[in-house]
């Protein structure tokens, strides 16, 4: 505790030296989310946040998609990743190439991506989506450009679970996965409501449906936080990311929390002294090409227009 003490000092003096905010998503480790975090939340949320943080220097703790997401909504400010190699398998799996190959088989098909996607894939998308807001981006294309057919990319499982609550609408998907997610099982869940009688088990949809089936809640980051803080469940599980339960645990003494651990290995590179490091050197800073920013960047405002 006494370096996690010295390095949180060192990174709050040089914030206020660089009037820079940090933005921690939900999946960051405690030492960062409750300490340095600014602004904590899912990537709908950081998003949202990211159009009204007033600093020059915004150091995203989370995946270089957010940071990119960002940078796109804050074209004149400095944007730092503390980790330039925190990727994201979902955003590994598609190319903008692909998606160029996937509108000439698909011709007037709009392509709704996850935010989980580099800028490049976005600049080539109609509209983004989150998590959070997945269903209700897919029912407002589908109105708005008066379609029963969408491409919705890259993460299979999110388009399928997405694909039960929209029937009416044909979501065509992709083959990406998350690491994360994807190792869960249904087996998994039926161990956990065996071996801890009574527990509520809430899942993110980037998990595979099989394993959605078997949950009593899916929602976004946010929305598994929200639902223990509205609901208060005696036992539960988040089926996602295992810091998640250790940040939503610190509100929630009263509340058993159950914990598998899968971890995100790119979320896991960002640390206090890779956070402190990025605002003692200003890098890495995030940049994306003109071209492709002004294209990506209505893809995202788009989404955030749809409330
Ligand atoms: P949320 O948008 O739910 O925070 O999810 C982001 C993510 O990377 C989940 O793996
Ligand atoms: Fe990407 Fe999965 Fe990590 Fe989220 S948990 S950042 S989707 S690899």
């Amino acid at each position: 505790w006494p370096l996690v003490a010295r390095e949180v000092e060192a990174i709050e003096r040089l914030k206020r030296e660089r009037n820079a905010v940090v933005l921690g998503h939900n999946y960051q480790a405690p030492e960062i989310f409750n300490t340095v975090a600014d602004i904590v939340g899912d990537s709908l949320a950081l998003a949202r946040e990211a159009v009204t943080v007033d600093a020059d220097v915004i150091v995203m703790a989370g995946v270089h998609f957010m940071a990119e997401t960002a940078k796109l909504l804050n074209p004149s400010k400095t944007v730092l990743i503390p980790d330039s190699k925190a990727g994201c398998s979902l955003a590994e799996s598609i190319t903008a190439e692909d998606i160029r190959l996937l509108r000439k088989h698909y011709p007037g098909v709009p392509v709704v991506t996850y935010v989980n996607t580099s800028a490049e894939v976005k600049a080539e998308s109609d509209y983004c989506c989150t998590s959070g807001n997945a269903v209700k981006v897919v029912r407002h294309v589908a109105k708005e450009w008066g379609v029963n057919r969408i491409l919705m990319l890259p993460d299979e499982y999110l388009a399928r679970n997405v694909q039960k609550d929209v029937p009416e609408i044909e979501l065509i998907a992709w083959k990406g996965h998350c690491e994360v997610h994807e190792r869960f099982t249904p087996q998994d869940i039926r161990d956990l409501r065996e071996a801890h009688p009574g527990v509520i088990v809430l899942a993110h949809p980037e998990c595979p449906p099989e394993v959605v089936a078997e949950a009593d809640y899916a929602g976004s980051t946010a929305g598994m936080a929200d639902y223990v803080r509205d609901e208060k469940p005696a036992r539960v599980v988040l089926i996602t990311e295992c810091s998640m339960a250790d940040n939503v645990a610190v509100d929630h003494p009263d509340v058993e929390f159950v914990r598998p651990c899968n971890l995100c290995p790119h979320m896991r590179r960002i640390t206090l002294p890779a956070i402190r490091r990025a605002l003692e050197t200003m890098t890495t800073q995030v940049e994306i090409d003109p071209a492709v920013a002004g294209r990506a960047r209505l893809a995202v405002e788009r989404m955030l227009a749809i409330r």
